[in-house]
């Protein structure tokens, strides 16, 4: 169980189009955009001692530096890699590079939508994952991390 006292850090990684929250087909992904769900993840984190590396990109090449150089620094992981939960090897391998927690996160549920959506490429390297429980999910996957540090 956690010891607040003991501070850590987590890399927050989200991938292509979660830029665009809050206007992307609210009816499947929620109204709020990345900023509100990053605030208000901020504000759990430093109640529990966390200090936050949020990054976002579009672009997969991006993605696997950002792990890479987070290699040592980090306690904890938090990701959604959005359309490259289905096809990037890459960001496995990336992930795969860390014995810290790794918690995937997918706002929708993505076993209920398109069959292409079904299989994740990075679950098999991460230590759990949540889908379709909304932005409440990142919340969820700090406090696990916060538990398992
Ligand atoms: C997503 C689900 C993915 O299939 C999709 O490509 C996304 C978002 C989610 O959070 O539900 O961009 O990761």
């Amino acid at each position: 169980m956690a010891t607040l006292s003991n501070p850590i850090k987590v890399l927050v990684v989200n991938g292509p189009n979660l830029n665009m929250l809050g206007k992307r087909e609210p009816e499947i992904y929620g109204r709020d955009t990345l900023d509100d769900i990053l605030s208000r993840l901020n504000e759990q984190a430093q109640n529990l001692s966390i200090e936050l590396d949020c990054f976002q990109s579009n672009y997969e090449g991006a993605i696997v530096e950002k792990i890479q150089e987070s290699m040592g620094n980090v306690q904890g992981i938090i990701i959604n890699p959005a359309a490259y939960t289905h096809t990037s090897v890459a960001i496995r391998d990336a992930l795969s590079l860390h014995s810290v927690p790794i918690v995937e996160v997918h706002l929708s549920n993505i076993y209920k939508r398109e069959e292409f959506r079904h299989h994740s490429m990075v679950s098999a390297v991460a230590t759990g994952q949540i889908a379709g429980l909304g932005a409440q999910g990142y919340s969820l996957a700090l406090t696990a991390i916060r538990n398992m540090n």
